[in-house]
């Protein structure tokens, strides 16, 4: 088979000298770090990661069995770069932005080597619709149109490091991602394509405090540990325990424009699940397929370890291009320990000196360079977008001491553990919220109290400092028995276990519960509150621990959960409650 890449002037081409699994050294090539290459002679897409003197350490995005030494390498000049523009919506990509379904048009399941297929479509005609005018004034970032993509508008932009200029014309009507739509008086001319270097950040104008939460219905997450819009988080769990589950829920229901969506299955089916389940997500505020706003990245367990390693670059990449056109943009990648350990694999392919557990010692840069890319910005356009991240983490085991845990968890601000104790119990989410903690909670308190109560905050401190006194009485309780502790501490056991049942636990598959807005947050747990004043109250006035917690109405309180119009239930709850409490404190 012929070399597909025909050599050009400025593309050097050198020889293969030797092959270690994905990573193979090539000689007498002119290259940079970064630079794209294309191995052997059926082409197979690579990445030059290392240079050593005369040689050139290239990781291969392709099976590389059967690769002799002496085969040629061409050195393409370019980094590897994703394209941008109307497409991306509803698409389902490998690692390095391969469509599957375009490989899997060409190849069948099989994975043949060596094919290209872009990012996107260069024969589709998108319609256009200019929104400056000749004489108007650009620069890098500034939107010049726009394409209805799906329900979502895909804004058209200079990209980030044109210079500014004068227009002289705009097209306006059908065309393909490649024609031009828009030409500068210094004859500059733009296609909506860009296309982006996945290893570097794209521009922006600043990085801004995040102060606004990223609502994700989850009350758990919302209300005692809320991520903010251009925030991090970490998702750690032992297997089976929830991972995928929260973050389905956190692509279906958070507040974001856009999701994307990196999924790297370490199992085989478990990718596939992913790629058959998503694209009948439906968008429960659109009633739509969540596709249309969502760009899946998927790393089945055949593909090579190379572009499960590109793929998390690709995602965010991706997800800064929409954060630019002033969108909010959530990110999820599930599970980060996977790519990890693509690291991990490469690493040690290029014999380099291991950190803890084989991982290398640039692991923690790695990691918070990708979490860096987060960020509530002000556009190069000067308007608002964000880019939240959530990586799942998948410690072996369950042990959190791991590295990739540790690193993760020094880096992120909010982080949610999953603890396989509760799964077992079936609590769900089964995140454990003694160890789980956001780093946000001060500055998103104004947000907290301007849009959902003012007194949140303190009812919020309330409901954790409950719970944290649960967790100590706990150990006493397992040695003596609950009835021995005072009675005031009889309260907060039964008080605690409300907060967890009532207003913990939510379950993912019931068609109301699983979205909890914060309205309904608040009101659920001003209800625990309501019970807890005047459990205290009737037990000063002499009323025993047992007949406050035999209260019948407050039984009823976990049924809110699954009523959509729970107002009018919810009141007479309470109602019911003050009555019984009142009956119980003139008996007393
Ligand atoms: N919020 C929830 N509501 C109801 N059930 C849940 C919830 N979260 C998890 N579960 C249950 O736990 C099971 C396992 O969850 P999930 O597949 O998300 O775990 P995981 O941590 O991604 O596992 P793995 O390590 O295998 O990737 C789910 O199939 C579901 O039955
Ligand atoms: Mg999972």
């Amino acid at each position: 088979m012929e070399v597909k890449n025909q050599k050009t002037k400025d593309q050097k081409q050198g020889v293969l000298k030797r092959i270690a699994g994905p990573v193979v050294t090539a000689v007498n090539l002119d290259a940079h770090m970064y630079d794209v290459v294309k191995v052997g002679k059926e082409a197979l897409m690579g990445e030059v990661i290392k240079i050593q003197g005369d040689n050139v350490i290239i990781q291969v995005y392709e099976d590389t069995s059967g690769i002799k030494p002496g085969e040629p390498v061409v050195n393409t000049g370019l980094s590897l770069s994703v394209e941008l523009g109307p497409g991306l919506l509803t698409s389902i990509y490998d690692g390095i932005q391969r469509p599957l379904a375009v490989l899997v048009e060409k190849m069948g399941n099989f994975i043949e080597r060596g094919v290209t297929a872009p990012g996107l479509s260069h024969d589709k005609k998108w319609g256009f619709k200019p929104l400056v005018k000749a004489g108007d004034k650009v620069q890098a970032g500034s939107i010049i149109g726009e394409v209805q993509e799906t329900n979502i508008v895909h804004k058209v932009m200079i990209p980030p490091t044109a210079k500014p200029g004068v227009i002289k014309a705009m097209k306006s009507g059908e065309f393909t991602v490649d024609e031009i739509v828009c030409t500068l008086e210094d004859g500059r001319e733009f296609p909506m394509i860009q296309r982006w270097p996945v290893r570097v950040p794209r521009p922006v104008m600043e990085k801004m405090n995040p102060t606004i939460p990223l609502i994700t219905g989850q009350r758990i997450l919302d209300g005692l540990f809320p991520i903010a819009k251009g925030g991090t988080a970490a998702i750690p769990g032992p297997f089976g325990s929830g991972k995928t589950v929260t973050q389905q829920q956190l692509a279906k229901w958070s507040d974001a424009e856009i999701v994307v969506y990196i999924g790297c299955g370490e199992r085989g089916n478990e990718m596939t699940e992913v790629l058959t389940e998503f694209p009948h997500l439906e968008d429960p505020k659109s009633g739509k397929p969540l596709m249309e706003r969502t760009v899946l990245i998927a790393n089945t367990s055949n593909m090579p370890v190379a572009a499960r390693e590109a793929s998390v670059y690709t995602g965010i990449t991706i997800a800064e291009y929409f954060r630019d056109m002033g969108y909010d943009v959530s990110l999820m990648a599930d599970s980060t320990s996977r790519w990890a350990e693509a690291m991990r694999e490469i690493s040690s392919r290029l014999e380099e000196m291991p950190g803890e557990e084989g991982y290398p010692a640039y692991l923690a840069a790695r990691l918070s360079e990708f979490y860096e890319r987060a960020g509530l910005v002000k556009t190069l356009n000067g308007a608002r977008g964000s880019v939240s991240v959530i990586g799942a983490v998948s410690p072996p085991g369950g042990d959190f001491s791991e590295p990739v845990t540790q690193n993760t968890l020094r880096i992120v601000k909010v982080f949610w553990a999953l603890d396989a104790k509760l799964s077992q119990r079936r609590h769900f989410p089964a995140i454990n919220w003694l160890n789980s903690y956001s780093l946000y909670l001060d500055s998103l308190q104004d947000w907290y109290d301007k849009e959902v109560s003012p007194d949140w905050n303190q009812i919020r401190s309330w409901a954790m400092g409950v719970l944290q006194k649960e967790a100590e009485l706990q150990e006493i309780v397992q040695l003596v028995g609950s009835d021995a502790l005072p009675e005031t501490e009889q309260l907060t056991i039964e008080i605690a276990r409300m907060i967890r049942e009532i207003f913990l636990q939510q379950n993912a598959y019931d068609a109301v519960d699983t979205f909890c807005d914060m309205k309904k947050q608040y009101d659920m747990m001003k209800s625990i509150r309501l019970y807890s004043d005047l459990a205290y109250a009737a037990q000063v006035a002499g009323v025993s621990p047992a007949q406050i917690i035999a209260i019948k109405a407050k039984n009823e309180l976990p049924q809110i959960k699954f009523i959509k119009d729970y107002k009018p239930e919810l009141a007479k709850i309470e109602k019911d409650m003050d009555a019984e409490f009142n009956a119980l404190r003139s008996a007393a």
